[in-house]
């Protein structure tokens, strides 16, 4: 009997270390409002002194964000850069539109795994896996789709009308790394020596892409 429930403690204790891996640290107290005044350096934000319902509010998901650039899709986050009482929880989202024809390029972010649920429209999404297989998938208003922790991937609008996604991240600031402007828009320059021989083609080519990647 005895040995019984000691396997099924230690069963129970293995499910809770399962349930509780999550990208960001667990917090240590109720709240840490993030004081973003604060010069001190700790892993996340220092934590303010007072704080009341403001900390914990973001109306800036409720409109779409402007799509009107090159490729045609905006990220809005609401992360603790946006709300401050997120910082120690481990969480935060992000509203992203898409124009028609419209796409949120590769990228990764190295601190979340994103879940997406589609508001509106239908997109075809993908994430490369590092055996470099893709898993893609199209998905329409109400679906949800996984891209799994600091695996590249991207969002298309093949549709003819506006889509937009709710993203959920566990980390309070998931990071973002589009693979494009990391390689041929970074300050200073990646050397076109570095590029050229990674991509197998001329510095023409390696110059045209830095071009038009420019930050404008
Ligand atoms: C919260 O406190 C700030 C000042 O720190 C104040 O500007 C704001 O109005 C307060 N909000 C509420 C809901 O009390
Ligand atoms: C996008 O549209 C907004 C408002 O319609 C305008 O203020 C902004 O200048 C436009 N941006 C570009 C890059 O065209």
């Amino acid at each position: 009997m005895a040995k019984l429930t000691a396997v099924m403690m230690i069963m129970v204790a293995l499910a809770f270390i399962c349930i509780s891996v999550s990208a960001d640290p667990d917090l240590l107290q109720d709240v840490c409002v993030a004081d973003s005044s604060s010069g001190v350096k700790v892993n996340g934000f220092a934590c303010k002194p007072t704080f009341n319902s403001s900390d914990f509010f973001f109306d800036g998901l409720a409109n779409p964000g402007l799509t009107n650039n090159t490729m045609g899709s905006k990220v809005t986050p609401a992360n603790v850069e946006k709300i401050p009482g997120l910082n120690t929880l481990g969480v935060s989202l992000s509203r992203i539109d898409y124009a028609p024809k419209g796409l949120n390029p590769p990228h990764t972010h190295p601190r979340a795994t994103e879940v997406v649920f589609v508001l509106e429209g239908e997109l075809d999404v993908g994430f490369i896996t590092t055996a470099g297989v893709l898993v893609s998938k199209s998905i329409k208003k109400g679906d949800v789709f996984v891209f799994p922790r600091g695996l590249v991937h991207f969002q298309k609008n093949n549709g003819d009308v506006s889509a937009a996604v709710i993203a959920a991240f566990n980390s309070q600031l998931p990071g973002t790394q589009s693979i494009a402007t990391t390689l041929f828009a970074s300050t200073p320059p990646v050397p076109d020596h570095v590029l050229t021989m990674t991509f197998q083609v001329g510095t023409k080519e390696i110059e045209k892409i830095k071009s038009r990647l420019a930050p404008k």
